[in-house]
Parts: structure tokens; C-alpha cells; sequence
């Protein structure tokens, strides 16, 4: 396992660039595999992640060309994203595959992969790794199985036994706001006899209908739900994948942080849907402008510059949630350094993300000195007070090792952030993007 030592004491200045958009990746695989034609997809994040889809639909009998050899994550390369072409199969041309589908870590490929699955007349197999394992997956297989896919969990979790085939239409209201349900249920209403409405509490991302609309599949979006035709073929597409907002938002935030700093981050993805974090951190004082807007194949995008401020304390809940549900650990940090308390609500599902955000952020940044205290559905937290370097550890939760290296950029003293592979989940060159901004950062092998 290897650690990541960090100083404070330099501003981050300069220009860059971050990886492609997570959520847009995994979808462009997925997509792209049961459209008909080549789809090249350009900017594509090779982060473990995203690379657990792309083996899973390989498993499937999908061609997928990429570079050879493609960029390992985990040696911080890839940052620039990659060109792959995914050999469409149509929606009915996946092979039943010979063994079962390893999603790694990601609950975006076990979920969103289900929902394809499901309208398939074979049976898969969908394992993950011990943390996968630990996340609710009764959410994706109640829906499912009223479809009339046979889903079977184990105990409401991964590994999941599906056998799909013949599906019914149906009108779902989502229990909890899960942009990956929603997606599941929609890929699986492509394969229904009859239309199916997903209805949502409130709005979540929403790349999955601009990609299906973008390839022609007959998707309507009204007020009251989204509802998709069944049967439309989709037709391959050229997709360019933006910046991820995801894992821009920590540049931003230490550039917001750490004194004279003035960073650019170009090419970010900024659909509405995603950036509840900027009008935070706007409305916290954060100087941020959004320059240069433009349009990367149906999602917008913009370069954004920021410089460091003072901040003020707010309440964050609601229905801007779901638009910043990733972000929220970085927020409770930003909070640290706000004026006043800051109250976090509406996040219960922090705890059932690649660990209890709620328990782990909190159990973190009080090592560093935070003010924080959690809530059944959030944090509170008092600010501002001056963080001082300790060890501390990311539980394997790749956007906690990046919050607490942005700590560490604010603290007195060296900070030690342990178990920090897990950054190549979403951010192959983070470190090293820190470190081109001038931040003091120095990975350091453990032997295990
Ligand atoms: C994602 C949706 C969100 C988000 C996750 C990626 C997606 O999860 O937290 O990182 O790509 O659809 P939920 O759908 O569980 O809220």
C-alpha cells in the first residue's frame, strides 16, 4: 500500500487540464456496446473504474479497440484520457458470458450493467470486490424483477445472478434520487413491450437520457418522469468526454484554500446536473469564474478559473443533494475553513457510498483538528480553525484520499495520507497535477 506525504506552504498556480468524466465513460461504453456501429470515444478515463466496464462488456463479446498498452491508473497515467472505438453489437448482440463479470469497485458498471443485462435471454453473474460488495444493490434488483428479469441478490448485496429475457413496461417512482437506478431501469426499458416511466424525488444526472437522445434512442423527458420506448435502435456515436467536474472540484477547492493561489482548470464538464458544488462555493464566496463555455457533444463544458478567498458558512440541503452528492466530503472540509457553522442534510445516502462518507470524513478531518460532528444524514461544522499535519487514511475511498490530500495542502506541518491507490478509481494523476500547480505532495511505497 503506498501513502502520500503532504506540506502546505506553497500558492498552486497554472493551468491544467483534468480526466475525462467518470459517469460519462462508463456510459459510453455501455452505450456504445448495444448501439449499432463504431463509436469512437475520445477523452475516455482509463481509471480502474471505468476499466471494470469496459472488461465486464469484453466478457460480453464486445470488441473494444484501445491503445496497447492502455495507461495504468495506478502508475498516475491516463490523466489525458485515451481514444477507444467500441464495436456496437446492437441491442440484441451481446454473447452470454463465460464466466462471471468482476465490477471491480464500481457501482456504476454493477448497476447500470444490471439494467442491461436484465433484457438479455441468458444468464450473467456480477461479482465486485469487498467494498462493492457491501453497497445496496435491492435498490437496482426490485425494479428489475417488476420487470420480470430473475434477479437474484445475495441478501440485498452483490453477487447478483441475473436472468434476463422477456420484459414488461412499468411506471417506477424511485425510492431514493440514484442516477445509476434511474439508468438501470432505463437501459432495461429498452428491451420492454411496452413503455417505461421512471419517476424521480428529485433531479439527478442526467447523462445517460442526453447520450440515449444523442443516439436516437426514443426517450421522452417530461415534467412528471422520463420515459423510454422500447425497441428504437440506437445508432454509434463519436463521443468526446469532458473534464470530470468530479474531480475538478478538488482543484478548485485547494486553489480556493490555499492562500495566492490562481488556477485554471480547462475543459470541465459542467452540467447543470453535477455542479451544485460551484454555486456552493460561490455562494460561500469562492471566486470562481466560468469561462469560455462551449458544448462537447450534448454536455456543456467550460474552463473555470478560481482564486483563493475567504468564506463564509451555509446550509447545505435539499434538492441540490443528488447535484453534489460526490462533492460533499470536500465540502465538509471547505466548511473547516468557513466562517461560521456550516450544516450538511439530506445526505444519508454519504453512507452508503464506497464507504460511510459520513463516519469516515468525520473520523479523518477531526485527526487533522476539524470541528466536525456527524449527523444521521450529514455533518455539522464549525469554522474556521486551523488544521494541523497527521496520519491519516483514506479506508480505501478514493474521494477521501483526495479530500484529505487537499487538507494536507492547508495543514501546518507534514500530513501522511495512507492507502491512496484508491485515487486511480477516479483520478489517474492527481498527485501529479498537484504537484505541476506547485503543491508539495511525495508518494511513498509501504511494504503491506
Ligand atoms: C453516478 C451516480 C451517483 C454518484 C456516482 C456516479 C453515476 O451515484 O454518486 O459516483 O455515474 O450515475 P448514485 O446513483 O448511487 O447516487
Amino acid at each position: 500500500m503506498s501513502s502520500l506525504s503532504v506540506r502546505s506552504g506553497t500558492p498552486l498556480r497554472g493551468r491544467v487540464r483534468v480526466p475525462g468524466d467518470k459517469s460519462i465513460s462508463h456510459r459510453a461504453l455501455l452505450l456504445g456496446a448495444i448501439a449499432e456501429g463504431e463509436s469512437r470515444v475520445s477523452g475516455f478515463l482509463p481509471a480502474a473504474d471505468c476499466l471494470a466496464t469496459l472488461r465486464c462488456l469484453r466478457g460480453l463479446g464486445v470488441k473494444i479497440e484501445t491503445p496497447s498498452p492502455i495507461p495504468s491508473p495506478y502508475a498516475g497515467e491516463g490523466s489525458q484520457g485515451v481514444t477507444l472505438i467500441v464495436h456496437g453489437r446492437g441491442l440484441h448482440g451481446l454473447h452470454p458470458p463465460q464466466g462471471p463479470l468482476d465490477c471491480g469497485g464500481s457501482g456504476t458498471t454493477m448497476r447500470l450493467l444490471s439494467g442491461i443485462l436484465a433484457g438479455q435471454p441468458f444468464r450473467s453473474v456480477l461479482t465486485g470486490n469487498a467494498q462493492l460488495s457491501r453497497r445496496p444493490m435491492a435498490r437496482v434488483a426490485i425494479p428489475l424483477r417488476q420487470m420480470g428479469a430473475r434477479v437474484t441478490d445475495t441478501d440485498g448485496h452483490a453477487p447478483l445472478l441475473i436472468e434476463g429475457g422477456h420484459l414488461r413496461g412499468i411506471d417506477y417512482t424511485l425510492p431514493v434520487a440514484s442516477a445509476q437506478v434511474k439508468s438501470a431501469i432505463l437501459l432495461a426499458g429498452l428491451y420492454a413491450d411496452g413503455p417505461t416511466t421512471v419517476r424521480e424525488p428529485v433531479p439527478t444526472r442526467d447523462h445517460t437520457e442526453r447520450m440515449l437522445q444523442a443516439m436516437g434512442g426514443g426517450l421522452r423527458i417530461a415534467d412528471c418522469g422520463l420515459r423510454i420506448e422500447p425497441g428504437e435502435r440506437l445508432q454509434a456515436l463519436d463521443i468526446v468526454v469532458p473534464g470530470d467536474f468530479s474531480s475538478a472540484a478538488f482543484l478548485i477547492v485547494a486553489a480556493t484554500l490555499v492562500p495566492g493561489s490562481e488556477v485554471t482548470i480547462a475543459g470541465v464538464g459542467v452540467n447543470p446536473t453535477r455542479t451544485g458544488a460551484l454555486e456552493v462555493l460561490k455562494a460561500m464566496g469562492a471566486h470562481i469564474e466560468v469561462k469560455n463555455e462551449g458544448d462537447c457533444g450534448g454536455e456543456p463544458v467550460a474552463d473555470l478559473r478560481v482564486r483563493a478567498g475567504e468564506l463564509s458558512a451555509m446550509e447545505i440541503g435539499g434538492a441540490i443533494i443528488p447535484r453534489l452528492i460526490d462533492e460533499l466530503p470536500l465540502l465538509a472540509l471547505v466548511a473547516t475553513q468557513a466562517r461560521g457553522m456550516t450544516v450538511i442534510r439530506d445526505a444519508a445516502e454519504l453512507r452508503v457510498k464506497e464507504t460511510d462518507r459520513i463516519a469516515t470524513t468525520v473520523a479523518e478531518l477531526r485527526k487533522l483538528g476539524a470541528q466536525i460532528e456527524a449527523r444521521p444524514d450529514g455533518f455539522v461544522v464549525r469554522g474556521p480553525t486551523p488544521l494541523r499535519g497527521a496520519e491519516v487514511d483514506s479506508h480505501g475511498d478514493h474521494r477521501l484520499a483526495m479530500t484529505l490530500a487537499v487538507a494536507g495542502l492547508l495543514a501546518e506541518e507534514e500530513t501522511r495520507v495512507h492507502d491512496v491507490e484508491c485515487i486511480a478509481d477516479s483520478f489517474p494523476g492527481f498527485v501529479e497535477t498537484l504537484r505541476r500547480l506547485g503543491g508539495k505532495l511525495k508518494t511513498q511505497n509501504r511494504a503491506c
